[in-house]
């Protein structure tokens, strides 16, 4: 059995991603081999594939280099002191962020202690949609403090991140607004979102008082959208390029204003699992791409117009 990966030979465009083969790895101390069967895209890999951000930087002189921070799929074999699990067991990660990677590999050692089971109710194409998104929209609305009958606009509401944090949003009683364009404002309406197209109008002409701003856009869009913000409110940047000029200029407004980097919390991943499996969320998967196609994944991924997640299918 060979173990399958994809990884950036160097940086550039979506051709150069390769498949490399190594060996099956054996489980290091307190590690398990997690037969990958989902990796998800995230729009960071685009970035780092493309030569930017921190974690291209920081891998420059290790190409080539396995991206993927998301997988699911199941045990097949555990080393020595991990005791979590068993082998045949489902479980999903949100792993090697961000200088390691490593996701876009048919098999993976890593510490047990990264890991979730996942519920016999959800799949594991449901399993590898949640990690960075869904732990990025958990963290967003925690920081700025979400919480019942507040009036909360997130721009980018059909995207990964924010599909999840609408839902999440809606699930503790906030009143949500959202942004997106016209080919999914039935959706955000499904998710229970009030979405202006943003195409057709800035969002500071449409939405007034929102007690908090979850920016998933960053630049221009975030700025016009301080404007709906009411006296005090509080501002959480996402996109980190953006991030600095988006917090200056809501605190010269008056407003509370935080940039973010999402932290890797297992705990976290049991309870978006949880809320899948009772029916609170709902992972919106766009496409699934087999691994020989993620050239294509990365191309979808640079539209910026994905509804919900993109995967690869590992094991085709
Ligand atoms: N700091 C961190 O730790 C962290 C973590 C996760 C993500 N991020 C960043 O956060 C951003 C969102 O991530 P993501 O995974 O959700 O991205 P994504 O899935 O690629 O977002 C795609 C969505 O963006 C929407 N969109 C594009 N332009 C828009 C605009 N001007 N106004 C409103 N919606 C717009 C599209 O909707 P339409 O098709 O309807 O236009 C599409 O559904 C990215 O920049 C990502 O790099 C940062």
């Amino acid at each position: 059995m060979e173990n399958k990966q994809i990884a950036i030979s160097q940086f550039g465009d979506p051709d150069v991603l390769v498949t490399q083969v190594s060996p099956i790895p054996e489980p290091l101390v307190g590690e398990v081999v997690v037969k990958v069967h989902f990796s998800g895209v995230n729009p960071i890999d685009v970035k780092t594939r493309a030569g930017l951000g921190w974690a291209a930087s920081e891998n420059k002189d290790n190409l080539p280099w396995v991206p993927g921070y998301d997988i699911s799929g199941e045990i097949i074999s555990v080393g020595s002191q991990a005791e979590r699990f068993n082998i045949g067991d489902k479980v999903a990660g949100f792993i090697g962020f961000p200088l390691q990677g490593g996701g876009y590999s048919q098999y993976l050692s890593v510490s047990e202690s990264a890991l979730s089971l996942v519920p016999s109710a959800i799949t594991l194409e449901a399993a590898a949609a949640l990690p960075l998104a869904g732990q990025t929209a958990l963290q967003a609305l925690d920081k700025a403090g979400v919480k019942e009958g507040m009036r909360v606009l997130i721009l980018a509401g059909s995207g990964g991140v924010g599909h999840i944090a609408i839902q999440v949003a809606i699930a503790a009683k906030a009143e949500v607004f959202t942004t997106c364009s016209e080919a999914n404002l039935d959706y955000m309406a499904t998710l229970g979102a009030h979405a202006v197209n943003y195409k057709f109008s800035p969002v500071s002409e449409r939405v007034e008082e929102a007690d908090v701003l979850i920016d998933l856009v960053g630049g221009d869009a975030a700025l016009d959208a301080l404007n709906c913000l009411k006296d005090g409110g509080t501002v959480v940047t996402v996109p980190t390029l953006s991030a600095e000029l988006i917090c200056e200029k809501a605190k010269l407004l008056g407003f509370n204003a935080t940039g973010m980097l999402v932290d890797p919390n297992p705990e976290q991943l049991d309870a978006l699992l949880y809320m899948v499996s009772v029916g609170l969320v709902k992972t919106e998967i766009q496409h699934i791409y087999p691994l020989d196609q993620v050239a294509e994944a990365h191309k979808q991924i640079e539209t910026g117009h994905t509804r919900g997640k993109i995967l690869l299918d590992m094991q085709c």
